[in-house]
C-alpha cells in the first residue's frame, strides 16, 4: 500500500484535465498495433495497468474486444473514464488498485501497461510487479516507458528510465521481448516525451 502515492494521483485527477498532462493520448496507435499484432481472440482477457482515463479501452471496445479490464490506483480516474464511455463502461471490468496490491483472479492473455511500471523505482517493487506478471499474464505483455533519452519524472514522481537491453533482462526470466521501438510523444503542451515499447510473449 503506498497512501501517499494514491492521494498525488487521486489529486491530479481531481484537478487535472487532459490537455493538462503530459502523457494523454489522442489515439493509442503503437499500444493498438501491439494488442492487434498479437492476433488474440476478440473475447481473449486483456488488461490495461494504470489505464487511468486513457482512450486505449475506447478503441478495444471499438475493435470489438469483450473482456476488457482497467484498472488504476485511482478511482477518480476510473470514475472519468466511466463517465465518459457512458453505458459502454459496463462492458468493461473496473478495478481501484494499487499495482503492487493487486492480487488478480484470473490469468489475461494480454498485459497492458503504458507509463505506469516506470513509476516502481526500488528493487522491491519490480520484483513485486514481476512476480505477478510472470504468475498471471499467460501470453502478451505490451509495456511503454521513459527510455534513458526521455524524462526522469513523471506527474513530478520520480521513474525509472529503460534501454530495451533494460527491459528485456528484466523480464528474460519468463518473457522474451518479440517486437520494440522507441516514440517521441507528443504532449499536449508540445513537448516531447521519449518512451521505450516493447512487445514481450511469455517463454
Ligand atoms: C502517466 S499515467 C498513464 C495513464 C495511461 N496508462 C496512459 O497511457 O494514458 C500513470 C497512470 O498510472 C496510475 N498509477 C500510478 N501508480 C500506480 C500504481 N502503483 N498502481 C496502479 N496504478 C498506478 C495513475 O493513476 C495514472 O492513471
Amino acid at each position: 500500500m503506498q497512501p501517499e502515492k494514491k492521494e498525488h494521483w487521486e489529486q491530479l485527477y481531481k484537478t487535472k484535465t487532459p490537455d493538462q498532462v503530459s502523457w494523454t493520448q489522442e489515439n493509442p496507435k503503437t499500444s493498438l498495433d501491439y494488442i492487434k499484432a498479437s492476433k488474440l481472440p476478440k473475447n481473449a482477457p486483456l488488461i490495461d495497468i494504470g489505464g487511468g482515463d486513457s482512450l486505449l479501452v475506447d478503441y478495444l471496445l471499438d475493435a470489438g474486444y469483450s473482456e476488457i479490464t482497467v484498472l488504476d490506483i485511482s478511482e477518480q480516474a476510473i470514475k472519468r473514464a466511466q463517465k465518459r464511455l457512458g453505458i459502454a463502461a459496463d462492458k468493461v471490468t473496473w478495478i481501484v488498485s494499487d499495482i503492487l496490491d493487486f492480487k488478480p483472479k484470473r490469468t489475461y492473455d494480454l498485459w497492458h501497461d503504458r507509463a505506469t511500471f516506470h513509476f516502481l523505482t526500488t528493487v522491491t517493487e519490480i520484483e513485486a510487479y514481476k512476480n505477478t506478471v510472470t504468475q498471471w499474464v499467460d501470453s502478451n505483455m505490451v509495456l511503454g516507458v521513459f527510455s534513458k533519452e526521455g524524462p526522469l519524472k513523471c506527474s513530478g514522481l520520480p521513474i525509472t528510465q529503460y534501454n530495451l537491453a533494460e527491459l528485456t533482462a528484466c523480464f528474460s526470466a519468463a518473457f522474451e521481448v518479440v517486437h520494440a521501438q522507441t516514440e517521441d510523444h507528443s504532449t499536449p503542451f508540445n513537448t516531447l516525451q521519449n518512451f521505450q515499447f516493447a512487445h514481450l510473449k511469455k517463454k
